[in-house]
């Protein structure tokens, strides 16, 4: 086996998903608190109450009508108010990562923990004694965290009354709010990541159902926005400690032409520059690729760059490149007979591949595919750092849970993780999704699970929120314990 020494085995979690405590510790809301539950087929909603006082929702990424109001509504569940209740179990977590041997967990900072506004000054000393006390519990259990800056969480004030991310202000109030992660938690945390898979903004607008040039110049402007924030906010965290690495996340889906036809090639090209390419490379090169014009012409978008901006991207280039990986896609000129109907994922079905029940492709080639490529395009280091299966697992009557699709899934991605590092790639990590289960971010169920640590919780809020072992928890101790050595089905339990 290939696994360098030192490689960093565990997983990772975000705060909105893993969290609840949405209204403790002077914590101030965000848009997962009013996004109802969903499924595979019916989307989540975002609430509100309108000018006339008539309860509503929307798609996510809606706008509100004029006068509106977001708002929790009594007649729906919200799954991310308790979440997994980490909030209070992160203790007894953090001691089962440990028990697994993990090198790293990655987590979020809830920034309206910190800034419950995101307008005011200073952090919240609750909330930095709240995420301090996480990291010390990971430095007994011998862990390092990864933390992510922003992971979906932007204060809810600012997107209703400060327009969010299409607001250049925005950037300076985020810039405050990393500076505070930076210099709080200095010495704690060496490995950062700024915006978790920063390209959804416009690879997943189609999902929105409003792909308007209106929409595209939203989103353009929204992801300039973040480019230019997380830009400072590398140099402003270089600056307080020379220690910290500081790197990129990408939602890393492998898209594939249906044929040969070098049509569909050229569209499969075009698709990755779009939805994966785009900001990577903003982000690890420090300027706008030459296909950003086409890009832009597409959808008569024009942006508001400055020339501080074109200096802040340049000198504010990540460290080391990390990315999300759960399927490929695949894109065709042709006509399509056979879909793909999931959550986050459509297009043509591929004949060569299996689907998960939420009709995600499970490739475990294309992770090999995507850490050859993207290594060969940014020579940094990478990191995987979300990677798993969503599925349903059954509690036995004696408790046990035996999930061996799960533990399948993950031999034939740590294969392919050995496979690229033997053909030259410098893999430093792997921390899988959901390594306890936590709310699924696209359809909000509690049921879609990718943990090894199983939470008694269910898609109405009921469950006790205890935690137990799956059979996996089991199997990627041994993992771990041999780096990456033994895949094999013995476990001990
Ligand atoms: C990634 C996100 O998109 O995929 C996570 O970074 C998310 O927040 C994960 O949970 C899996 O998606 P889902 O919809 O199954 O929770």
């Amino acid at each position: 086996m290939a696994f360098p020494e030192g490689f960093l085995w565990g997983g990772a979690v975000a705060a909105n998903q893993y969290e609840g405590g949405w209204q403790e510790g002077g914590r101030g809301m965000a848009m997962t608190d009013v996004t109802t539950g969903g499924t595979v087929t019916e989307p989540r909603y975002v609430t509100y109450i309108d000018k006339d006082g008539n309860h509503g929702k929307m798609r996510n990424g809606g706008t509100l009508p004029e006068g509106a109001h977001y708002a929790v509504l009594p007649e729906y569940h919200y799954p991310n108010h308790d979440a997994v209740d980490g909030y209070h179990h992160y203790k007894e977590d953090i001691a089962l990562f440990g028990e697994m041997g993990f090198k790293q967990f990655r987590m979020s900072i809830s920034w309206s923990r910190l800034f419950p506004t995101g307008l005011e000054n200073e952090a919240n000393p609750e909330g930095v004694a709240f995420y301090k006390s996480m990291f010390e519990e990971m430095r007994k259990n011998g862990i390092e965290p990864l933390v992510t800056i922003w992971h979906f969480d932007t204060p809810l004030y600012l997107e209703e009354h400060c327009g969010g991310w299409e607001n250049r202000e925005t950037i300076d109030h985020f810039v405050r709010y990393a500076t505070a992660c930076f210099r709080e938690f200095k010495g704690l945390v060496h490995h950062w990541l700024t915006f978790n898979e920063i390209n959804n903004t416009v690879m997943f607008l189609p999902f929105s159902g409003n792909t308007s040039d209106e929409a595209y110049q939203g989103a353009y402007q929204h992801l300039h926005n973040k480019f230019v924030a997380s830009a400072k906010a590398v140099q402003i965290g270089h600056a307080i400690d020379r220690d910290n690495m500081i790197g990129c996340m990408i939602c890393g889906i492998a898209w594939y032409p249906m044929t040969c036809d070098p049509a569909d090639i050229l569209l499969a090209n075009h698709q990755r520059e779009e939805g994966v390419y785009y900001c990577g490379d903003v982000q690890v090169f420090g300027e706008y690729p030459t296909y950003a014009t086409r890009l832009w012409n597409e959808h008569n978008v024009v942006l508001d760059i400055t020339e501080q901006d074109l200096v802040d991207l340049q000198l504010g280039t990540v460290d080391f490149y990390t990315f999300s990986y759960y399927m490929s896609n695949v894109v065709t000129t042709h006509k399509v007979t056979d879909t793909v109907k999931g959550n986050f994922s459509a297009g043509a079905r591929n004949e060569y591949l299996t689907y998960s029940d939420w009709g995600w492709a499970t490739d475990a080639t294309g992770l090999q595919w995507f850490l050859e490529s993207a290594y060969d395009r940014y020579q940094l280091p990478l990191m995987v750092v979300e990677n798993g299966l969503g599925a349903y697992d059954t509690v036995e009557a004696d408790g046990s849970i035996h999930d061996p699709f799960r533990i399948d899934y993950y031999r034939q991605h740590i294969e392919a993780m050995d496979k690229a590092i033997e053909n030259g790639v410098d893999l430093w990590g792997y921390t899988t999704w959901g390594c306890i289960d936590v709310v699924s971010a696209g359809t909000g169920e509690m049921r879609k699970r990718y943990g090894f640590i199983y939470v008694d919780m269910d898609d109405e809020g009921k469950g006790s929120m205890a935690r137990s072992r799956k059979d996996s928890f089991y199997w990627y101790k041994k993992v771990i314990a041999t780096n990456g050595a033994d895949l094999s089905d013995d476990f001990e339990k």
